[in-house]
């Protein structure tokens, strides 16, 4: 395979762009990370590599980094590319992929970042309204094209993120990384749990990209052992909207995940 196109996705929309990227690059694989993440070594000889990811708190998902960190980039393996969506903050996400790159003595050819439907209950958070998700639908398949041939002709091009709703300065981008391995290493995580409208239908463990959610006498349990990869999947997925987190309203807020991705596309990452 001459292209290879690796992707991380909670609620689809990072699936979405892939598949749709997918369709424009000829001789191009969808790979999921997850899947990958579980391997001893992951090699690559694809000529070129990309990484389709959502943003979560202004940076890449800790999945994502451990994935470039593992994935070993041969001689073979000339271009490399990232495209980045988020609801709308900016982000320090290509800081923190050149670093690593930078180690295996590789560089970040092309950078693109795309909004999309907000998938964090967490805030003050309504459900993405049809004319919105078309409207975001539009520009993404206006935006396609000229990315897919950036990829094809191998061209190098930093795309600057014009479309973020705020100017978090970048050195605050670059700290974030540091902060949230702190907090990780303080073993801090947000506590989730199945309320009374659970019906036991098991969805939220079969899309639960980390596999920290089994069901044990019909309830979702969240084990203490393993990481949460934050992707908020059993949270958009739950049919009931059973499925809160500790500390914040999303009893109250509405959910999202991407039109056209089912539990099957999700838990089929793993
Ligand atoms: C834990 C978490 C943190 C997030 N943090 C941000 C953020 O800092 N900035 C932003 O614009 N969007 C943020 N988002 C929104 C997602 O990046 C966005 O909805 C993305 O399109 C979801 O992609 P997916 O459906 O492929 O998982 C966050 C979402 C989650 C679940």
């Amino acid at each position: 395979m001459k292209i290879e196109i690796y992707y991380f996705s909670g609620t689809g929309n990072s699936l979405h762009i892939a598949r749709e990227l997918q369709k424009q690059i000829p001789d191009s694989e969808l790979i999921p990370i997850v899947k990958m993440l579980g391997r001893d070594s992951i090699k690559t000889e694809a000529q070129a590599v990309g990484f389709v990811f959502p943003i979560y708190m202004t940076t890449i998902p800790n999945p994502v980094k451990r994935f470039i960190q593992k994935l070993d980039l041969l001689d073979k393996t000339q271009y490399i590319f990232a495209i980045a969506n988020r609801l709308g903050t900016s982000h320090g996400a290509f800081f923190e992929i050149e670093k690593i790159l930078k180690k295996k003595g590789k560089t970040l050819n092309s950078q693109f970042t795309i909004t999309m439907p907000s998938n964090d209950p967490k805030f003050n958070y309504n459900i993405p309204t049809e004319e919105y998700i078309a409207d975001l639908e539009t520009t993404l398949q206006k935006k396609l094209p000229a990315i897919a041939e950036v990829i094809i002709k191998r061209e190098n091009a930093k795309e600057k993120d014009i479309e973020a709703q705020d100017k978090i300065p970048t050195f605050l981008l670059k700290v974030v990384p540091h902060i949230i391995a702190l907090t990780n290493k303080m073993g801090m995580d947000y506590k989730m749990f199945a309320d009374s409208k659970c019906g036991g239908c098991g969805i939220c463990e079969k899309v639960c990209l980390s596999k920290k959610i089994k069901m044990e006498n019909g309830k979702p349990i969240w084990q203490k052992d393993i990481e949460c990869f934050l992707c908020s999947a059993c949270i958009n997925f739950c049919p009931n909207k059973a499925i809160q987190i500790k500390s914040f309203k999303t009893e109250k807020n509405g959910r999202y995940s991407h039109p056209y991705a089912t539990v099957e596309d999700i838990s089929n990452e793993k």
